[in-house]
């Protein structure tokens, strides 16, 4: 790569969002889909025109896929610290391009750009330092056998991979899994979600720099016409997606077909349980976080069941509402804001429609927080107060579905059993936090709460070298962690050697 080959980082996303306008990137290059179609992205704030994505379909799929074939032979030659190294390489030219990457992904999604999107861009860039840096530990195993023979099991990759990833965290969501997949020897096909497109599309742009030619293509598309496709594709071996349960669900019966391996990442209606010896103050704040308000909660591990004891509920309720309260939501660009829009009008339908049903309920009371911005020109956005429910039935279906969105069910609570059985009580199991200064009421609650991820007294969110994803309808597999790149983009080759 000569200095002068590099890609600068372009800082006015309204620009850069045109000049990656009618692209797809296949076996290296930016090209137009097969069929010359395009569809319109829209500032999520203001419904000005962003620019046209490339409108993949089946065409555009053959070709990706293709190129991807067959660059994967020589891509799996190359040694695995070499692969590491160039992929934790992408990592580092992308922390150059974190602040253009945030201002690119606020002007698609909404998400405001200092609390939200430059977070994702900084994020993105580590996820590929992480599995950069873990080419040697593809390790296979011998085992004892007999004394004329050697027997070792190899990993090696699986081949295709087809990674589908959602709008929400759009970039370091497919981090996660192009990352892995690439290091343990395959090449990929990404397909972005069709309301956020370019900020996936400059990634790989940027990556392509480093990376050799065909070894990962990206298409922009819709489920349907270009999503299926990629999955249905008889040379794809392995589809590694995140998004909704009703697409997941798909994708599973679809890869049931060609008998191939699904990671899904889906949905959660995660439980935050606060006892009565919790500390307060920090239980509130894990609550701003775990909800994810500044990103309006569109977040699959978002707390969005919450339980405070009725010792602290009307106080943890006075608190959240304060903090909520005094956040800013306006224009997603500006660095002033807190709280960006919502994707997208569906998206926005959506939530307000739960919202509907849930002040239906009886006996449920919804605090709304914050104001609309008053600017005329954020007049049509997709900005929704955040909401409280209190006093809300358990099985409401507010209470119970996956909203994705700032709405939050605080119920109240006073036997731990009543309230373990509670939180439990629930088809998903993607995440799960306790707060409380009680190890005993700790370790007795991180063993019998029902999800993938549990925490005590805090509310992360995935982090690198720690395996990430749900149990029952929260989907399959894990990711983020080394045992992720093992399980889901690697197979093991026995193999025995007999010398007598
Ligand atoms: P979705 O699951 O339909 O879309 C996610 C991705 O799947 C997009 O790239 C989409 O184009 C693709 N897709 C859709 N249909 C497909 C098909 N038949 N074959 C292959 N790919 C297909 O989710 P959507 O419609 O954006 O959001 C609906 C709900 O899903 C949200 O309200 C939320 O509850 C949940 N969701 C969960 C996410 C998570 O992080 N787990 C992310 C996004 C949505
Ligand atoms: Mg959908």
């Amino acid at each position: 790569m000569s200095s002068s080959n590099i890609i600068q980082p372009n800082t006015d996303p309204w620009t850069l969002a045109k000049e990656l306008s009618g692209k797809h990137l296949i076996d290296g290059e930016m090209v137009a889909a097969a069929s010359g179609k395009t569809f319109e992205i829209r500032f999520p704030a203001t419904l000005e025109t962003v620019g046209e994505a490339a409108y993949g379909e089946a065409a555009d799929v053959d070709k990706a896929v293709a190129a991807a074939k067959s660059a994967q032979t020589d891509w799996a030659k190359k040694s695995a610290r070499e692969r590491g190294k160039l992929v934790a390489e992408c990592g580092r030219v992308l922390q150059n391009h974190a602040d253009e990457l945030g201002r690119l992904i606020a002007l698609e999604t909404g998400k405001a750009l200092r609390t939200e999107s430059r977070v994702e861009a900084s994020v993105l860039a580590d996820a590929f330092v992480f599995y950069g840096g873990l080419g040697s530990e593809l390790k296979g195993e011998t085992v004892p056998f007999n004394p004329q023979m050697l027997t070792v099991t190899l990993r090696e990759p699986i081949g295709v991979v087809g990674a589908i990833v959602p709008w929400n965290v759009p970039m370091m969501l497919m981090a996660y899994k192009i990352a892995p997949a690439l290091v343990a020897g395959n090449a990929v096909v990404v397909k972005s979600a069709e309301e956020a497109p370019f900020g996936v599309l400059r990634v790989c742009q940027i990556m392509n720099q480093v990376l050799p030619e065909g070894c990962f293509n990206m298409l922009s598309g819709f489920g349907p016409e270009c999503g299926q496709p990629l999955v249905e594709h008889p040379d794809v071996g392995k589809v590694t997606f995140t998004g909704s349960v009703e697409t997941g669900k798909l994708i599973y019966k679809t890869a049931a077909e060609k008998l191939i391996p699904v990671t899904l990442e889906l949905g959660g209606k995660s439980p935050m349980i606060v006892m009565d010896d919790a500390d307060l103050d920090r239980a509130v704040d894990g609550a701003v976080i775990g909800m994810r308000f500044t990103r309006q909660g569109q977040s699959c591990t978002a707390s969005s069941r919450i339980f405070v004891h009725e010792k602290l509920h009307d106080t943890f309720v006075e608190k959240l509402e304060a903090k909520v309260e005094a956040m800013k939501m306006g224009d997603p660009l500006d660095e002033e804001t807190d709280i960006g829009t919502i994707v997208s009008q569906q998206q926005k339908e959506r939530v307000e429609s739960y919202i509907e049903m849930g002040r239906k309920e009886s006996g449920a009371k919804a605090i709304e927080m914050g104001e609309l911005p008053s600017d005329e020109k954020l007049s049509k956005g997709y900005f929704v107060r955040p909401v409280i429910f209190t006093g809300m039935g358990i099985d409401a279906r507010p209470a119970r579905e996956e909203i994705f969105g700032p709405v939050a069910c605080v119920f109240k609570f006073s036997d731990y059993e009543e309230v373990l059985a509670a939180a439990n009580d629930s088809e998903y199991g993607l995440a799960a936090t306790i707060w409380t200064t009680n190890l005993k009421t700790a370790l007795d609650a991180t063993h019998r709460l029902e999800a993938g991820f549990v925490q005590v007294n805090q509310n992360l969110v995935v982090q690198p070298a720690l395996s990430y994803g749900g149990i029952k309808k929260s989907g399959i597999g894990k990711e983020a962690s080394l045992e992720a790149m093992l399980a889901n983009f690697t197979h093991k080759k026995t193999i025995i050697m007999n010398m007598a």
